[in-house]
């Protein structure tokens, strides 16, 4: 039987930083940190469905028309600057529900290149989800998708090209805000070679300021629909959520004075004992439970950390409402 044609069977990469010792090692440590990875909010087949509801209702991806059209145009003016290489690997870091990475091949395709999509996620039903998604739209582009834990994944993008007469383009949407800028952007600059073109997004605070621009989109994370997505990882391990209360604050990033964060957290009423295979966790009333954060950047903070990390913006597409902004930028 040959599966790769066979429609029964989706082939799927899965590389080591998601084996399931590793994975399992990585949530009991969460656990015993009480600090929760963002990517065990993304795992299962219901926390995915989960949060692709919320993106459909707050992102300004997905319900502004005017944030849509800043991603044409960014697209847009991406196929227009490639290389003569005839070959184009799009490599999609953290690929969600796919649906901003199959936009852009809707550009790419008018280039008559010869296309590979990666779509690569910590999620597999996310990686399936965006590797079915471009090949239904378009069934020419060869799609590879691949189940990967970013941050444990130096060789990445060297063991997946195959292609020398590639030109490669790495998307990063709306990823960058669920990372330590010192954790991810050593990763990207890593990730990054001379003629790549990185296409990234970043939700920003609106408005001339900072602080007040974040308070205005603060319900976009405060909200019944994210706290039952947030507390799915909790409640199944049997925590109530009568046993605590999900606080959201604004926090200062702790390195970057200037860069902040909103930040969610589980306080605990009650002590609690959770008993994870082996191991037994105890949790004290009053111990507050980090679940996940998200950076908001200005386009000038993006430009300043970027550069840091040898990775410049040459062009950029702020939403008119200015709380999404997309940007073509590549290597110093
Ligand atoms: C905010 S969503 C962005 C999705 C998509 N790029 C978009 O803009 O709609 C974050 C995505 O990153 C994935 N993710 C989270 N942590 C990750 C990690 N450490 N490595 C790879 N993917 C991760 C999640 O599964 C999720 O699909």
């Amino acid at each position: 039987m040959t599966f790769a044609k066979n429609q029964n069977f989706e082939q799927v990469y899965l590389h080591s930083s998601q084996f399931p010792d590793r994975v399992y090692q990585d949530y009991l440590e969460g656990f015993k940190q009480q600090k929760i990875p963002h990517k065990f909010h993304y795992d299962s087949v219901k926390q995915s469905q989960k949060w692709l509801k919320i993106h459909q209702v707050f992102s300004p991806s997905r319900n502004n028309e005017d944030c849509v059209v800043s991603y044409e145009q960014c697209f847009e003016k991406t196929a227009t600057i490639l290389n003569h290489k005839s070959v184009v690997e799009l490599i999609g870091l953290g690929s969600g529900g796919g649906t901003k990475d199959t936009l852009l091949l809707s550009s790419l395709v008018t280039t008559n290149k010869e296309l590979i999509y990666y779509p690569i996620d910590v999620s597999l039903s996310l990686a399936v989800i965006s590797a079915q998604k471009a090949r239904n739209n378009y069934p020419q582009v060869l799609v590879k998708p691949v189940v990967c834990d970013l941050l444990y994944a130096d060789n990445l993008i060297k063991q997946l090209s195959s292609e020398n007469n590639s030109q490669k383009i790495i998307t990063f949407f709306g990823m960058i805000p669920n990372f330590t800028p010192e954790e991810i952007l050593p990763i990207l600059n890593n990730f990054l070679n001379q003629d790549d073109i990185l296409l990234l997004s970043a939700n920003l605070a609106p408005g001339d300021n900072y602080l007040a621009g974040i308070e205005k989109i603060l319900p976009q994370y405060d909200n019944d629909l994210t706290k039952d997505w947030l507390m799915t990882i909790l409640t199944d391990v049997g925590i109530l959520e009568s046993n605590g209360k999900i606080n959201f604050t604004i926090e200062n990033d702790q390195k970057i004075s200037d860069l902040k964060r909103i930040n969610a957290h589980f306080l605990l009423n009650k002590d609690v004992t959770l008993q994870l295979d082996e191991e037994i966790i105890k949790w004290q009333k009053n111990d507050q439970i980090q679940l996940f954060f998200s950076y908001r950047y200005t386009t000038e903070k993006v430009k300043i950390i970027l550069q840091e990390y040898n990775i410049n913006v040459v062009e950029y597409w702020e939403a008119p409402n200015q709380e999404e902004a997309v940007y073509i930028c590549q290597k110093l």
